[in-house]
């Protein structure tokens, strides 16, 4: 049996070479990081900011460790105009003169890290784009469309370390093999049922909750009795990483919507490293994902930070979704 690698799969589908390259710098980050998080609480950089590791040293925060791994790394990419990271609030230009053709890369370096704690899932997430003219170094210029990007995807740090691409051609897996340190390709074509019968939301969030949400989820509680005529279960990670694998792998819906508690912001979730790249990957593998009232990769960004609302996933499920928007 022949084993693809990410470099042969990237090459055999035509991707071009500069995006080839940055990909590769992502999954040498993301293998770096997967190598600090695995070492968990013998690196004493479990739990908040500034613990003590058994040495007493104090530790940085692994959120933070995982950034600086980032921009080490992909920061030294030749092609690269800026990175904008979660952990970063300003814009770090690596180009003092960016030019058409060269890269944005968007990230969320440590997705769930509330999971670290307690050893769940968590990881790492992407969205790229690629300038279209040259631009001034001001953080509006970095304010570009879900539409607009060219690549995206997440490192999983599960049992195994995952690495799932879209290059706007399906989404591909590959799994992180320890002995050659190579992402090897695992899941060639991830497809997303159109129907499902399993939702993800926080509900204890129920009393927050806007009314078409909360009308969608007792529904679905009612089960075979209900409008819905089927039982659902419920699966809730508090990773988003760990969900929309799980959605990727076997469908299912996924929700963290606007609600009275963080509606002031636009909701809990970021737009340009959590929503669109997620939304993307959802879209590439014949799933949606909306606000609720239109497609996430349609929203004009006015902030790189910006939050919205977010419902992704199986296809038929949040078009039933977006029903209830409209009742
Ligand atoms: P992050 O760890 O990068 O701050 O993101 C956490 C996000 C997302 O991964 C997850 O779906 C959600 O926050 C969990 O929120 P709750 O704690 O409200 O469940
Ligand atoms: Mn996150
Ligand atoms: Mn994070």
């Amino acid at each position: 049996m022949t084993q693809t690698t990410l470099r042969q799969h990237l090459h055999a589908s035509n991707t071009d070479r500069d995006l080839l390259m940055l990909l590769e710098d992502i999954a040498t980050a993301c293998r770096m990081i997967a190598d600090r998080v695995r070492h968990g609480a013998f690196a004493g950089v479990l739990g908040a900011a500034e613990t003590e590791n058994v040495q007493g040293e104090t530790q940085k925060e692994l959120d933070v460790i995982s950034d600086e791994i980032f921009q080490e790394i992909v920061g030294g990419n030749p092609n690269l105009a800026a990175l904008v990271s979660e952990e970063v609030d300003e814009v770090n230009w690596r180009k003092q003169a960016p030019q058409a053709g060269d890269f944005v890369v968007y990230y969320d370096p440590l997705d769930g890290s509330s999971n670290l704690d307690v050893n769940l899932s968590v990881g790492t997430i992407f969205s790229i784009v690629r300038l279209k003219e040259a631009v001034p170094t001001e953080a509006s210029a970095v304010q570009i469309k879900g539409t607009e990007q060219i690549a995206a995807g997440y490192a999983i740090y599960g049992p195994s370390t995952g690495l799932v691409v879209t290059v706007g051609q399906g989404v591909v897996g590959f799994t992180h093999h320890p002995g050659s340190g190579e992402f090897l390709l695992t899941q060639p074509a991830m497809s997303i049922p159109e129907q499902t019968q399993e939702f993800a939301i926080n509900a204890s969030r129920y009393d927050l909750w806007e009314a078409p949400v909360r009308r969608y989820i007792d529904d679905c509680l009612r089960g075979a009795n209900g409008r819905r005529g089927k039982k659902f279960n419920m699966r809730w990670c508090a990773s988003m990483v760990a969900d929309v694998h799980r959605i990727l792998t076997r469908g299912g819906v996924f929700l963290y919507p606007k609600d009275s508690g963080n509606a002031g912001q636009g909701g809990k979730l970021r737009l340009m490293y959590e929503a669109n790249p997620m939304g993307m990957l959802v879209e590439q593998a014949g799933g949606a994902a909306s606000t609720g009232t239109g497609r996430i990769m349609d929203v004009a960004p006015t902030g790189h930070h910006q939050r919205v609302s977010v419902i992704l996933g199986s296809r038929d499920e949040v078009a039933e979704i977006e029903r209830y928007y409209t009742e």
